[in-house]
């Protein structure tokens, strides 16, 4: 007879795409604790056999998860499924025919993951992220909250580690939002900034860390922003930060937390805004994006929100066009 005061549940993730990214979210999620299964898959079956190995063979040290090698079929009872996959740029290839490859396999890994019956939430983290969220969400044909991307959560926390270590105060002190396109046109919230519940422009003339705090703040934004190209430029890419950032927004998902996260999402007259799908404060739980949260951003705030999502539609056209 079945023990009623066991639940039965599974906290499974699927994840598609088992390059660096996809491995290394995989093993900080095992190592979190969170998940209880996790299955890999890619379309270059080496790799990701090679990865399941490397990871199971850590099985010892990890909490209790299951980790094994699948395919997109897996995704039917799964409550999150993450796509990492993505095609690297070739030589001579522009920015748009790269976009629209990486469009085409988002969009054909959705459709798959939709007709596989899964019921859980979709999460995209392959570039360019927003665009390829939206992409997602309409090829899945998923009400909106259940398709999201992974946003400016990882900006956020390159924000927030550049916030601390200029103010020499614990990161987990900083309350700090990267908000719009995750990429370029990507902007710091001021208004939202905030060090231990004290406002950053009531806090930046008591602080006396520096003088010259607006001048400053211009190069902590400007740095977050060029964070990325300065990885890639010494190593080739990123993964780690990135994986743990991921982990975050799971645990939002598995454990239904409504943590308030910058997550991409489709935007419906929010801000303004529509039709784009773009990073704004959003409760995040086990179903998803359950509600954005309209921030009473500032004029000059409203106005970089409104570029990214200029740029982000101008990215959307391009790609519809042959
Ligand atoms: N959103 C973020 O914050 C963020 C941060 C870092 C990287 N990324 C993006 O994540 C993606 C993955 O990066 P990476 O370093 O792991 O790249 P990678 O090249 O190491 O891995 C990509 C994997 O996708 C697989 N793949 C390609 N097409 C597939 C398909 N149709 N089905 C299944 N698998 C397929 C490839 O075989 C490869 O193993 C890239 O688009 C990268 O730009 C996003």
């Amino acid at each position: 007879m079945k023990n009623k005061n066991i639940q039965n549940f599974s906290r499974k993730v699927v994840v598609v795409g088992a390059g660096a990214v996809g491995a290394t979210y995989c093993y900080a999620l095992a190592q979190s604790g969170i998940a209880d299964e996790i299955v890999l898959t890619d379309k270059n079956e080496d790799l990701m056999k090679g990865q399941v190995l490397d990871l199971v063979h850590g099985q010892t040290f990890f909490p209790t998860v299951g980790i094994r090698s699948g395919t997109i079929a897996d995704c039917h009872d799964a409550q999150l499924v993450v796509i990492t996959a993505g095609a690297a740029q070739k030589p001579g290839e522009t920015r748009l025919e790269l976009i629209k490859k990486n469009a085409a396999i988002t969009g054909s890994i959705a459709e798959e993951i939709a007709k596989s019956g899964c019921n859980g939430v979709m999460m995209v983290v392959s570039n360019p992220v927003d665009v390829l969220t939206y992409v997602a969400l309409k090829r899945s044909g998923w009400e909106k909250g259940r398709v999201i991307g992974s946003g400016t959560v990882l900006d956020s926390s390159r924000f927030r580690h550049l916030l601390s270590q200029h103010c020499d105060v614990d990161v987990h002190n900083v309350h700090a939002y990267i908000l719009g396109e995750h990429g370029d046109s990507e902007f710091a919230a001021w208004s939202m900034t905030n060090i231990a519940g004290i406002s950053i422009d009531e806090y930046c003339p008591v602080c006396q860390k520096c003088s010259d705090w607006k001048k400053q703040r211009e190069l902590i934004e400007q740095q977050v922003r060029d964070s990325a190209y300065h990885i890639i430029n010494y190593k080739g890419s990123t993964q780690y930060a990135v994986g743990l950032a991921m982990v975050r927004i799971t645990a939002a998902i598995l454990r239904g937390q409504n943590s308030i996260l910058s997550v991409s999402t489709l935007l419906e007259s929010d801000f303004g805004i529509s039709d784009v799908c773009l990073s704004v404060p959003c409760v995040v739980s086990d179903k998803g994006v359950s509600r954005i949260i309209e921030s009473p951003l500032s004029q000059s705030e409203i106005a970089s929100l409104t570029h990214s999502a200029i740029v982000l539609r101008q990215a959307l056209d391009s790609i519809s066009k042959d």
